[in-house]
């Protein structure tokens, strides 16, 4: 517990520490889904953490200051997925599908950029070891080019991932980020929320947009093979 708190109290301080010069990163919103941090938090507990990669949160940040989470990798681009797949494989040997999910929706937030409409690059150096996390990218930046198709499709990607452990694939919709900032705003306010609540601000504040309807996500999963639910929820809860 004191090792928690003092990780947390060290990512809050990185966050507020780059908070000042405003070009170096948008809107701060690394913790509007707490509910998904917490989650990846459990999920990496339960196992070992062999690259002493720091608190889920900085996998959400920009460069500058996803760095301070680094542990002994060397690519903040690849945090995220890094992050989400130990607490994957960890949340896997413990046989627990919440956990796993929340390591799942975890790959698919948004992250930090560096003013409104940029959108964040892909982790290109390192493969995930988990098919189901490798398959997923992050949300971007619902003002940037194209914004509402990518992350439409990679919600319904996401919800084939659920589907295929066999979680609730409309947990997919969890992911969803904010209504688009205008582009040049000068406060680089967006209509982001980044106080810490437990069920995560962008809930609280009744901002998240869904990017798709329960129908697609219906839809999207329908070709989902029940065989390899069954396999891979049978194999989680055997390890
Ligand atoms: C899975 O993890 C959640 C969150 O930590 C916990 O509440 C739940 O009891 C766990 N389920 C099992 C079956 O261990
Ligand atoms: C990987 O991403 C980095 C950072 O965006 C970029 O500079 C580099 O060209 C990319 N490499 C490949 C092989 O795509």
């Amino acid at each position: 517990m004191l090792f928690k708190s003092f990780v947390l109290g060290l990512a809050y301080t990185a966050a507020t520490n780059i908070a000042a010069p405003i070009l170096r990163r948008e809107v701060p919103q690394e913790h509007s889904h707490e509910n998904i941090l917490i989650l990846m938090r459990d999920a990496i507990a339960t196992g070992s953490n062999p690259q002493n990669l720091g608190d889920p949160v900085f996998g959400l940040l920009g460069d500058a200051a996803a760095a301070g989470g680094l542990g002994d990798t060397t690519d903040p681009d690849c945090l995220q997925q890094n992050l989400a797949d130990l607490a994957f494989t960890n949340a896997k040997a413990a046989g627990n599908v919440t956990l796993m999910t929340g390591a799942l929706i975890y790959r698919a937030l948004e992250r930090n950029t560096g003013s409104v409409g940029l959108a964040s690059v892909a982790c290109n150096s390192t493969t995930a070891v988990n098919s189901e996390i490798a398959a997923i990218s992050q949300h971007q930046d619902p003002a940037s080019t194209g914004a509402a198709a990518i992350n439409k499709a990679i919600v319904l990607t996401l919800a084939q991932q659920i589907a295929s452990i066999g979680g609730e694939p409309q947990d997919a919709l969890k992911s969803g980020t904010f209504a688009p900032g205008t582009l040049g705003d000068p406060t680089a306010a967006g209509n982001t929320c980044d106080n810490i609540v437990d069920e995560g601000c962008i809930n609280a504040d009744n901002k998240l947009v869904e990017d798709a309807t329960a129908d697609e996500i219906n839809a999207a999963v329908s070709g989902v093979a029940a065989s390899s639910v069954a396999a891979t929820t049978a194999d989680a809860a055997a390890t």
